[in-house]
């Protein structure tokens, strides 16, 4: 079948449709298959990163821009949100490479929930079969997944998944993939504010000892240091309701790439970005004249060790 000169092949379960994008050149690409594995290319372009600065230890993604992505190639959203998780193999095959300790991916907000009934029951079995297809493979690179959210909110089936999921990676102590559904920021701090005010109405707590630790230990990414570093794609300039509490000092990284094309080179360019910002006390003006153009000074990087 063809949808606006795009090859569409039948075949997934709940879909009923595999759209194949321009980027894979005609080629079907099996969505469990194919994720990126470090090149040689790759391995030198972390061993920069991680001799140019610190890796930031906790990466949040607000992965923006999967309906857009979709729209501009004549497709129907869900293409958009399927490709999407590719980019979200290829960007925590990469963390775990670099020793990020946290990486947490706004996959799926309060708000979505408004969204039309058949794009969120999709959107539901996509993350299903992600997580059946991928959970093997994030066991045995020892990344343990969690999740935050108003988890009694996602379908039982999902919530079945999850916890056999989290349960069977729950001792790996490489990266931890924390997923955020049915999330929000407002959300995350009403809970800990009923959560506390419990404590106070039942003498565990009195109210002049509630600090912000006290706070931050009611919040669901309780033992999470906060983010360092948030990404978001799409070139939106909003949090929208994500970790609102916890990304109080993080640095902002915003690029116009949508969600489905942004894959590891683009996690170099905002951990460069990240660094660079870190560095710039210590910079000659020179310097702090590329950090006012980021995409510059990253590109810059990329082509210090690959070449033009
Ligand atoms: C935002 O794009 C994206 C989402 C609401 C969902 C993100 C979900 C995935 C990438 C797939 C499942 C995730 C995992 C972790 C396996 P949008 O739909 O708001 O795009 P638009 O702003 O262009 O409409």
């Amino acid at each position: 079948m063809t949808l606006q000169g795009k090859s569409v092949r039948f075949s997934f379960r709940f879909a009923n449709f595999t759209v194949v994008s321009t980027q894979d050149k005609g080629r079907f690409r099996p969505l469990a298959k194919g994720a990126q594995q470090a090149t040689v290319r790759d391995k030198k372009l972390q061993e920069r990163l991680r001799a140019g600065g610190e890796i930031p230890r906790h990466i949040a993604i607000i992965m923006d821009g999967n309906g857009r992505w979709a729209k501009k190639r004549g497709m129907p959203r869900i293409a958009g949100h399927s490709e999407g998780v590719e980019s979200v193999r290829d960007i925590v095959s990469a963390c775990g490479e670099l020793g990020v300790r946290y990486l947490t991916l706004y996959a799926f907000s309060t708000e979505n929930w408004k969204r039309p009934k058949e794009e969120v029951s999709l959107l539901m079995r996509l993350l299903m079969k992600a997580l059946r297809d991928e959970t093997d493979r994030l066991h045995s690179n020892n990344v343990r997944l969690r999740v935050i959210g108003d988890f009694a909110k996602l379908p039982q089936e999902v919530q079945n998944e999850l916890l056999e999921d989290i349960q069977k990676t729950k001792g790996n102590t490489g990266l931890s993939l924390v997923l955020a559904l049915s999330y929000s920021g407002r959300w995350d701090i009403a809970s800990a504010a009923r959560r506390i005010a419990q404590e106070v109405a039942e003498h565990r707590l009195a109210p002049e000892d509630i600090t912000d630790a006290t706070v931050a230990g009611f919040l669901s990414t309780e033992g999470i240091s906060d983010p360092d570093l948030l990404i978001r794609t799409s070139g939106e300039f909003r949090i929208s309701n994500f970790l609102l509490w916890q990304l109080a000092y993080s640095e902002i990284h915003i690029t116009r790439k949508f969600w489905p094309d942004f894959r590891r080179d683009d996690l170099y360019e905002a951990i460069a970005d990240y660094q660079g910002r870190e560095r710039r006390f210590g910079m000659v003006s020179d310097q702090l004249a590329s950090t006012r153009e980021p995409e510059g000074y990253v590109r810059r990087f990329i082509k210090s060790v690959t070449g033009p």
